[in-house]
C-alpha cells in the first residue's frame, strides 16, 4: 500500500470514522504501553485487519487495533500497536496511518515508545519527553512523490516536537510526581539492539535515548501540520551501560511496571489540551 495513494487513505479514514467516530487527538502506544487504550470510556475498536490499507504488526507487545474513546472528557483515537521498519516495512507504509489521521482532522498526536536510556543519569521506569530526534535509519517517510494535499516537499523540522505540548506534559508529570526528563531520541533501524560502541557514538552525538520507532510518524505528522508530543518510556539502560544483556522481556516488564502512572499522566495531559 502506498502512502501516496489518496483514495486508499480516504477509504481507511471513512472506515475508521464509521467504526470509531471522530476525534481530534490521537495517541500511538509503544511497546508494552497499549494498555492505555483499555482505560478509555465509551470505547469502539477496529482491528487493523479490518481497516483497508493497514498493515498488521508482527512485533510482540503490539496488539494491532484502532481504538477510540474518552479520557478526561476528550475524544481520542489510540493506535494500540504499530509497525516498524525492522518488520520489513518501508517508512512510507509506517506513515500511512498518520496520513489517515490527517484526513480525520487529527490536530494533536502523542507518540509513545519504549527506549533504551543513553543518558546515564536516566533509570529504567523514568520517562523522557522528546525535545528533538536524530533519524539514524536513512529512511524518510516523505521520500517519493510529494502529496501536496498534505504538506510541502521540504517541511521544516526545526521544531518537530511542539514546545507548548512539552511544557504541558512536564507540568502534568510534576503534579503527579512522575519522573520525566526532556531529551533527544535517536532512532536506529533494529531489530538487533545496538552495540556498546554505537551507544557511545549516540551519546557523543547528543542522544539521550534510543529506540526503533517514532521518527517516521513524527516526520509524517509534521508534514501534515499535526502538532506532536513524543514520550519515551526508558525501559532499560542502553547496551554497554550495565553489565547485563538487553532483552525484550525487560522492555515489556518495565512497560508493565509503569503502565498505571503512564495512563494517569496521559489523562492529565489530555485534560490540559
Ligand atoms: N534500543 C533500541 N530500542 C529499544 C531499546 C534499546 O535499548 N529499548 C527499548 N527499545
Amino acid at each position: 500500500m502506498s502512502a501516496y495513494d489518496l483514495s486508499a487513505i480516504d477509504r481507511a479514514a471513512a472506515i475508521i470514522r464509521g467504526g470509531c467516530g471522530s476525534a481530534d487527538i490521537a495517541l500511538i502506544a509503544g511497546s508494552g504501553l497499549g494498555g492505555f487504550a483499555s482505560t478509555l470510556t465509551n470505547r469502539s475498536t477496529l482491528p487493523y485487519g479490518d481497516i483497508p490499507g493497514f498493515t498488521v504488526s508482527t512485533a510482540p507487545g503490539h496488539a494491532g487495533k484502532w481504538v477510540s474513546g474518552e479520557c478526561s472528557g476528550k475524544r481520542v483515537y489510540v493506535m494500540s500497536g504499530r509497525i516498524h521498519c525492522y518488520e520489513g516495512h518501508d517508512a512510507q507504509t509506517i506513515a500511512f496511518p498518520i496520513r489517515v489521521m490527517a484526513r480525520l482532522n487529527v490536530h494533536t498526536l502523542i507518540v509513545t515508545n519504549a527506549a533504551g536510556g543513553v543518558n546515564t543519569s536516566y533509570k529504567p521506569g523514568d520517562f523522557m519527553v522528546l525535545s528533538d530526534f536524530i533519524n539514524f535509519t536513512g529512511y524518510n517517510p516523505l521520500c517519493g512523490a510529494n502529496l501536496d494535499d498534505f504538506g510541502p516537499r521540504f517541511p521544516d523540522m526545526s521544531q518537530a516536537l511542539d514546545g507548548s505540548l512539552i511544557q504541558t506534559s512536564l507540568d502534568a508529570a510534576s503534579s503527579l510526581g512522575v519522573t520525566a526528563h526532556t531529551g533527544v531520541y535517536a532512532m536506529m533501524s533494529g531489530p538487533s539492539y545496538e552495540t556498546p560502541a554505537e551507544i557511545r557514538m549516540l551519546r557523543i552525538l547528543g542522544a539521550d535515548a534510543v529506540g526503533m520507532s517514532t521518527v517516521p510518524e513524527v516526520i509524517a505528522a509534521r508534514h501534515s501540520g499535526i502538532r506532536v508530543l513524543g514520550i519515551s518510556c526508558i525501559t532499560n539502560m542502553a547496551a554497554g551501560i550495565l553489565p547485563q544483556p538487553l532483552s525484550h522481556e525487560e522492555v515489556m516488564e518495565t512497560g508493565d511496571r509503569v503502565k498505571e502512572s503512564f495512563s494517569q499522566w496521559v489523562c492529565k495531559i489530555l485534560a490540559a489540551l
